[in-house]
């Protein structure tokens, strides 16, 4: 680029015409025949100081630039989140797009195989921290979608072990109020969402909130999970979901070698 055109540039956008000078960013409004100022700090400065408005974290220690090594899209606009990140295997990604106030962890030894793992926190006018808890040693297939809840104490959580196949997505708010016509208190409060360990879910499940699956599990495809399910060793399928089959486990080879262990995600695990 040519010195002058660094401190002082005119282009056409749209209908507007924006003016560049000394790193200031003008845009001139036709109708009000003034310069508007767009933005201040070159692209540079702005990520640094998204991550001095964040706490973000990568296998213990406070970052504060993205992450070259390991496939984290950060896209970030508010402050005060804290992010807590270990690295993950696989050929996928870990999407991040954030607003303000939340609180995310992500466990060690995961496993995002390929596309993205998506996590969008979203402003609703609320200042409460938005929570989001990732255990460890989980398999996601890809494309897999997370919103965090936006309340104080109500958490999606994922515990440890868990197999996901394509496209899950997990639904902490519901973004619109439903209310009662007569009290006019909401009647669709957020209650989390809380998955245990060792549980299959199958493609294209939905998790909504109150949706509650316990350890030893397996979700069937394309099921809606909108409730507390308690049974331990079951098959939970269908839009809503319900107790399909009870007294099962799964493994993730198709072979015997289930009869030889606990831990359906053993031979995936290993460090
Ligand atoms: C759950 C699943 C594993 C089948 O297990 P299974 O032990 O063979 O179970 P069955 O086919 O006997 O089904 C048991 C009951 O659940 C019901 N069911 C099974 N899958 C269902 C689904 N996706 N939606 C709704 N009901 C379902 C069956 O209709 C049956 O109900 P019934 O007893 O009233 O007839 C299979 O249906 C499934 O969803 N697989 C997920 C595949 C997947 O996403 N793979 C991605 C790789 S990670």
């Amino acid at each position: 680029m040519h010195f002058l055109e660094k401190i002082f540039s005119v282009k056409n956008e749209g209908n507007h015409k924006i003016v560049c000078f000394l790193g200031i960013k003008l845009k001139f409004h036709k109708e009000k025949k003034l310069f508007i100022v767009e933005s201040v700090a070159n692209k540079e400065e702005d990520i640094s100081k998204i991550f001095l408005k964040n706490e973000i974290y990568f296998n213990g220690k406070r970052i504060y630039e993205p992450i070259k090594e390991c496939n984290v899209i950060f896209e970030i606009f508010g402050s005060n989140n804290i992010i807590k990140l270990n690295e993950f295997k696989g050929g996928g990604s870990l999407k991040i797009k954030a607003h303000s106030n939340m609180n995310f962890s992500f466990g060690t030894n995961n496993i995002i195989v390929q596309d993205a793992l998506v996590v969008v926190n979203v402003v609703l006018g609320k200042k409460e921290q938005y929570n989001l808890e990732i255990g460890s040693n989980n398999y996601f297939n890809g494309f897999m979608f997370i919103i965090p809840t936006t309340v104080q104490n109500k958490k999606v959580v994922i515990g440890n072990n868990n197999l996901f196949a394509y496209n899950v997505r997990f639904y902490g708010i519901s973004f619109h109020m439903i209310y009662d016509i007569n009290t006019k208190k909401q009647v669709n409060e957020e209650q989390g969402i809380e998955l245990g360990n060792n549980i299959w879910v199958g493609e294209d499940t939905l998790f909504l909130n109150k949706a509650k699956v316990p350890s030893n599990s397996i979700v069937a495809a394309r099921s809606t999970i909108n409730k507390e399910f308690n049974e331990e060793n079951s098959i939970i399928a269908g839009t809503p979901a319900k107790v399909a089959k009870r007294n099962v486990m799964w493994h993730f080879e198709l072979d015997d070698s289930y009869k030889h262990t606990d831990n359906p995600l053993e031979k995936y695990n290993e460090v």
